[in-house]
């Protein structure tokens, strides 16, 4: 039997996988045009119809098939101007996902709202509709799925639970860039879908966002939200035409950044497809390992996005390994594996109560107070999936069909070799 690499053993293999992000001729060509131009911002209010902001927002939204695609700073915000143009005040209850990164929650605190914390399904690893259900309230305003790693979350169950309840759904797609279920895209199922193109992202520009949505009314204070909260008056947009009407900063993305974005945008079908090949492949490989598990809920009317191939595995069976020492053995294999969420994100300090006393209003503390319990968070999904949770990044997979079958290679001397790593 092969020694493993981390014992002293050869590696399955010595090549590095793709990196990531990618630049080209086509980002060149598409900055070299702003930097040419006197365009080097995309308006007042970030939408003047001939900036790159805007021509990238209307074709990333007709990935999409939605109406409405506005770019801004960043997914953060994105998430926390989408909750702004839904009207979501201070106090107002906002039910996320407990295993996720942990803007999704701060965005809404950003706002004053009180995120709520939900359990994961333990199959899909999204937001458990059972247990959103089971959290909304009287004080609920909006729910926040979030498709983690590319994966959608149970949209159907939300919208209807949402639906009963005179809810709202935000999507967090940060992670989901033209993930699919049953023919609808990520971002067109909620109210309003916040996206992010910051560098890990599948289509990056180092940093971006955008906000995503099919109602003109809510475009409208996307469009204002972005800008200062200033809403246009008959004229125009001249500066003198505008009227700040709510409290807000300035979220506008670059035209440098949208010229980054239109060059990916093109590049993005055809790496999509190669990474939907690559995972089908690698995933019909890791099936026959016992022990692990892709998270992929076997529904073959979901696109996966592909941000994070997010592996599980039996601890049992795995010698009760930390998810860390499993990923050092993999790394030494020559395949470069991280450890998924160590937390869930409850438990980041921001969220005690004595760290928001200064951030909250009174009567959000006392409402948060009453709906979060951090000491008996029941959320058991999310713990248990920080323990035996192992990512491989989406760039590993626009690699070669071959590469895929090293992964697998290095699982099955893992697997085999299971009592020298104890
Ligand atoms: C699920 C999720 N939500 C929100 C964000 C925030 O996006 P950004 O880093 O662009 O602010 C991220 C990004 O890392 C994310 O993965």
């Amino acid at each position: 039997m092969a020694k493993l690499a981390l014992l002293g053993g050869s590696p399955v293999r010595n090549k590095p996988y793709p990196s990531w992000p990618q630049g080209g001729p086509g980002e060149t060509s598409w900055l070299d045009k702003v930097l040419k131009s006197n365009r080097w911002f995309a308006g007042l209010q970030g939408d003047d119809p001939d900036a790159l902001g805007s021509i990238f927002g209307e074709r990333f939204a007709a990935l999409h098939g939605a109406r409405f695609g506005l770019s801004v700073a960043n997914g953060s915000v994105a998430i926390e101007i989408a909750l702004r143009a839904l009207g979501v005040k201070r106090g107002d209850e906002v039910i996320v996902p407990s295993y996720t990164f942990v803007s999704t929650a701060t965005s809404v605190l950003m706002v004053g709202a009180v995120p709520v914390f939900a359990d994961i399904d333990k199959q899909s690893y999204c937001l458990d509709h059972r247990d959103a259900a089971r959290r909304t309230g009287e004080h609920t305003r909006a729910i926040l799925p979030v498709h983690l790693g590319g994966h959608m979350a149970d949209m159907p169950s939300l919208v209807e639970i949402a639906g009963k309840g005179g809810i709202a759904i935000i999507e967090d797609c940060a992670q989901a860039i033209d993930s699919d279920l049953g023919g609808q895209k990520a971002g067109t199922w909620g109210e309003l879908g916040t996206f992010s193109f910051q560098s890990n992202k599948t289509m990056t520009a180092g940093e971006g966002g955008l906000v995503m949505t099919n109602d003109p009314n809510l475009a409208e204070r996307v469009v204002a939200f972005r800008a200062f909260g200033r809403f246009r008056g008959q004229g125009g947009v001249r500066s003198s035409d505008l009227t700040c009407r709510h409290l807000s900063s300035n979220y506008r993305l670059s035209e440098f950044q949208s010229a980054v974005l239109l060059a990916q945008l093109e590049k993005f079908p055809e790496q999509d497809t190669r990474r939907q090949a690559n995972a089908a492949r690698l995933t019909k490989g890791l099936n026959e390992i016992p022990g692990v598990r892709h998270i992929l809920v076997n529904r073959p009317s979901m696109k996966h996005g592909y941000y994070y191939y997010l592996v599980r595995f039996e601890p049992a069976l795995y010698g009760n390994l930390d998810p860390a020492r499993l990923c050092d053995a993999l790394n030494a294999e020559g395949v470069p594996f991280v450890p998924g969420d160590r937390k869930p994100i409850y438990r980041h300090p921001v969220f005690e109560v004595k760290n928001l006393n200064d951030y909250l209003c009174p009567r959000a503390l006392e409402r948060y107070c009453q709906v979060v319990d951090l000491r008996n968070p029941q959320c058991p999904a999310a713990e248990e999936a920080c323990g035996c949770t192992i990512i491989l990044r989406h760039q590993v997979l626009l690699g070669e069909p071959e590469d895929m079958d090293d992964i697998i290679e290095a699982f099955w001397k893992i697997q085999k070799n299971i009592d020298e790593l104890r």
